[in-house]
């Protein structure tokens, strides 16, 4: 903060200098004189003074060099040129080099005063105007910030409802798709079932009638052992039983899509109830644990957890598809790591494995229905699309951090309070595994 009554005062005549220390000391100020220009410089350089009084006349520097270069620096001081030198060119020089006043010696003691006040004034409105500015500046690029960071929001609430709505629309699609396809399915499987049960019985009624050929008169006996090579009958009832199993190991996939399909649905009733997750992953485990044992070792760091209010089969659901995920990242044997913890009021559960890892331009497709790197057959690709509309309908989050060659780690926060029931006014049941 600079002191505003500081006065230098440049003059090579010392009895100017008193006559000027004697008025301005009484009047209040403080004042400090220079002999010279380059004095007066030197001086200016380590303190601060708002105004100078300055000689023109002077040996070595003249008063007008001293002016251009105190104009020049980073906040000049308002400088009143004080000289005998009586010329309205000079004047005029000085004020547009950037003096603010020309006192003719000899003055009176009150005019130099009123030019002193009047000088200081403008020093502190040029000052005000500087800090006013400086804040406007700082004022600017703090809303410039703040609109920056709004903007960025914006952008990432709408990408986020762009997310729901397609999520809806595919909910929407889902629930209708698995409608229709659930009723052809019971009878086909049904059916498949009953036909396998035909086929049964129709071998073993062959294999009767093999007993009965030797009763045969013996050309009969050809015939019959002919039509049926001919007929290829043996092959007929082998293959129909593959053909079978297999169209019933389709009907399964079929039935697992639907389920799968159906979480996007809200058809189904279902009220949350308190309940803990470490409950919830030992579930899923139980349930997965065919598709893990031999793939894995599951190594289980469970933290002390408040129960939540959950739809606790949901989130085994959510678990389990991300348990087979993890065994099924596996070539030959790894890890899967399991930790849940609670922290600033979320509850983690962190799932990694020491599986194949996932390609970087891959981990932002893995959330999107129907992504897939697994062979025909093996994945839907529907698993994690169902993980994010769950874990979404908790209120919480899950993040992917992966590494290819090295592994993957799906972690899930959910807050500890969440008003899961208003998010789900017709919620979900629990699925079968996904
Ligand atoms: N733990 C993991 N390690 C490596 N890749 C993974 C892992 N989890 C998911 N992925 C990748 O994400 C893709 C999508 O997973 P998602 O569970 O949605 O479908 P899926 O497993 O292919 O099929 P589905 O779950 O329907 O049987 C997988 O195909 C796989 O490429
Ligand atoms: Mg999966």
């Amino acid at each position: 903060m600079e002191d505003t009554t500081a006065i230098l005062v440049v003059d090579d005549d010392q009895a100017t200098q008193e006559l000027f220390s004697r008025y301005l000391t009484g009047a209040g100020y403080l004042t400090t004189c220079a002999a010279s220009g380059r004095e007066a410089l030197e001086l200016f350089a380590g303190n601060f003074f708002p105004l100078v009084l300055l000689d023109i006349t002077m040996p070595g520097m003249s008063g007008m060099a001293v002016l251009r270069q105190l104009r020049n620096s980073d906040f000049p001081p308002e400088v009143i040129m004080v000289t005998a030198v009586d010329d309205p060119a000079v004047a005029a020089t000085a004020l547009e080099l950037g003096a603010c006043g020309y006192l003719v010696k000899p003055f009176e003691k009150n005019e130099l005063l009123i030019y002193v006040a009047h000088a200081l004034r403008l020093r502190e409105l040029e000052r005000a105007n500087r800090e006013y500015r400086d804040n406007l500046e700082q004022q600017v690029q703090e809303r410039t910030r703040q609109l920056e960071q709004a903007c960025r929001d914006l952008k990432a609430s709408q990408d986020q409802l762009l997310h729901q709505e397609k999520l809806a629309t595919i909910g929407h699609l889902a629930a209708g798709v698995a409608h229709e396809i659930n009723n052809p399915t019971g009878y086909i499987g049904s059916n498949l079932g009953t036909l396998t049960k035909y086929m049964g019985h129709i071998s073993g009624f062959i294999g009767l009638l093999d007993g009965f050929s030797s009763a045969l008169p013996p050309e009969k006996a050809v015939e019959l052992a002919l039509a049926r090579k001919d007929f290829k009958i043996d092959f007929l009832v082998e293959d129909s039983r593959d053909i079978l199993a297999e169209c019933l190991e389709g009907v399964g996939r079929i039935k697992k899509i639907v389920e799968g399909l159906k979480t996007f649905s809200r058809k189904d009733q279902n009220t949350a109830c308190l309940a803990s997750i470490n409950d919830c992953l030992e579930n899923a485990l139980t349930v997965a644990w065919n598709e893990l044992k031999y793939k894995a070792t599951v190594e289980k760091d469970y933290g002390d957890l408040p129960l939540i209010r959950c739809y606790p089969n949901q989130l085994a659901q959510v678990f389990m598809n991300l348990l087979v995920n993890a065994a099924q990242a596996i070539t030959g044997q790894g890890i899967i790591h399991i930790r849940t913890y609670a922290e600033n009021n979320l509850i983690y559960i962190a799932i990694a494995d020491t599986g194949c890892g996932i390609a970087p331009e891959n981990q932002k497709k893995i959330f999107a229905p129907f992504f897939t790197t697994k062979e025909e057959g093996v994945g839907t690709g529907l698993g994690l699309s169902i993980v994010t509309e769950i874990v979404a309908r908790h209120g919480g989050e899950i993040t992917v951090a992966s590494e290819v060659g090295k592994g993957t780690t799906f972690t899930i926060s959910i807050p500890l309070q969440h008003d899961a029931d208003a998010d789900q006014p017709e919620a979900a049941t629990a699925l079968a595994a996904g």
